[in-house]
């Protein structure tokens, strides 16, 4: 069967579709909504789906954010950078417009949260708040940036790692002490303009190590 093939951090090497495949390949992308404040105690709302949990013990999450080289730094890393402090607020599918109008690009200072209607909440561990409308927080203590070189000209790439110091979830996202994935409907990205939603959920059990046997097959 034939398949396409192109490298894509070389310049030479086209994919020679309409759009760049790459962000549809790795989906979903979990949405990290970050809530910041920055020095002066201004908020700070935007979406990262660049986002991902990289260890649970400690419980480490980072989001990625990308710039300009001459002004490098989104609003979320600069804040979290100086105040040593963000949280991560998860986005149900009822907040999907919400969060998309926090990504708009307003200037240093201006608070997206109210902008966009919604209402910040003390958080327990860090000043910055939580969106008081979103199912679960994780409250996060800055810990590193890692820059890497873009291919782009004039752009920076910048991973943010932050160890989770804090985590609320809300009674009703709750059910016989398991977090219900399906009444908080998460939201996340794929490629292009599209999203998708967790709205279905299977469980699969492990190989059994000791006897071999296999595990029941899915029927997918
Ligand atoms: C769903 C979604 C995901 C996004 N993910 C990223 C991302 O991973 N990295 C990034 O740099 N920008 C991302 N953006 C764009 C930022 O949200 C946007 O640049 C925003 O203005 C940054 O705000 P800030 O400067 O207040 O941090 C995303 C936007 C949307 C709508």
């Amino acid at each position: 069967m034939n398949n396409m093939f192109y490298e894509p951090n070389k310049k030479e090497s086209k994919h020679g579709l309409a759009h760049d495949p790459f962000k549809s390949l790795i989906v979903p992308r979990p949405i990290g909504w970050i809530s910041t404040l920055d020095r002066e105690g201004n908020v700070n709302l935007a979406p990262y789906s660049f986002f991902n949990a990289i260890s649970y013990d400690p419980c480490i999450v980072m989001f990625s954010s990308s710039g300009l080289v001459d002004d490098p730094k989104k609003h979320s890393r600069r804040n979290a950078e100086e105040t040593g402090e963000f949280v991560c607020n998860i986005v149900s599918a009822e907040l999907t417009d919400a969060m998309n109008s926090t990504s708009a690009h307003v200037a240093r200072g201006i608070d997206e949260m109210a902008l966009a209607g919604l209402s910040p909440s003390p958080s327990k561990t860090v000043k910055a708040p939580r969106v008081l409308e979103a199912p679960a927080h994780l409250e996060c203590r800055y810990l590193k940036t890692v820059e890497f070189e873009s291919n782009v000209p004039n752009q920076s790439h910048a991973v943010v790692f932050g160890e989770v110091t804090g985590i609320h979830i809300k009674d009703d996202f709750l059910t016989d002490g398991l977090v219900d994935v399906l009444k908080i409907m998460p939201i996340a990205r794929m490629g292009y303009l599209d999203y998708t939603r967790v709205d279905k959920v299977f469980s699969l059990s492990p190989p059994d190590t000791k006897t071999g046997a296999p595990p029941k097959k899915t029927g997918f």
